[in-house]
């Protein structure tokens, strides 16, 4: 795909086929989210990939606030990718924690690149960490950023409408639209 079709087909997909993963599709898409830049190139995470069914009922009973089928979408899916990090392996400036920083930009990394491989994947962050710890023998000091179910789509979703990029997107000063210079 082309790098704006992939930015453009990625919605957040809660249903999915049974269909294993491919595992070059994998390995090329963990190979992008190992690409991604970290504080001091630390790589303060680690992925783990989840594709026993027992381990994945139980990830999903670790789902809180589920009011749109997360934790469906975690049993139906046939991997779960989760994203941990250490925060002593990576910075804090000014109160502003960069594990978190590391393990979100190399989720969506893989997200795209799992995107252009053909998966679906959603994002998913209310999860009792304790728990999750527990299920998959995670040692205490590392924290649980996120997971994603990935998987062949039943049928892609479509966008949720998006912001206006004038009210997202300053030139020079807060509250000046980008697009009053650049359109
Ligand atoms: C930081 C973050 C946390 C999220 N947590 C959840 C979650 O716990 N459960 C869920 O169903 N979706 C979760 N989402 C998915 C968002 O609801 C979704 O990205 C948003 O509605 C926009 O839809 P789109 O991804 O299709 O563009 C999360 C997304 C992000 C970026």
């Amino acid at each position: 795909m082309q790098f704006y079709d992939v930015i453009e087909s990625r919605t957040s997909v809660k249903e999915f086929q049974s269909t294993p993963i491919d595992k070059d599709s994998l390995a090329r898409a963990i190979n992008s989210a190992m690409m991604s830049p970290s504080w001091k190139n630390n790589t303060s995470y680690k992925f783990i990939l989840v594709d026993d069914p027992r381990e994945k009922d139980m990830l999903a009973s670790c789902i809180i606030n589920d009011t749109n089928k997360a934790s469906d979408a975690v049993k139906q899916a046939p991997m779960v990718a989760i994203i941990v990090a250490d925060p002593a392996k990576s910075g804090v400036v000014a109160d502003k924690e960069y594990y978190l920083v590391d393990s979100a930009i190399a989720m969506e990394h893989f997200i795209l690149a799992a995107t252009n491989e053909g998966y679906g994947t959603c994002w998913i962050g209310a999860f009792d960490e304790d728990k999750i710890r527990h299920t998959l023998s995670i040692p205490t000091n590392q924290r649980v950023v996120a997971m994603t179910p990935v998987g062949k789509a039943t049928e892609r979703p479509p966008h949720h409408e998006k912001k206006d990029v004038r009210e997202h997107v300053f030139i020079n000063k807060w509250g000046q639209s980008y697009t009053e210079k650049y359109s």
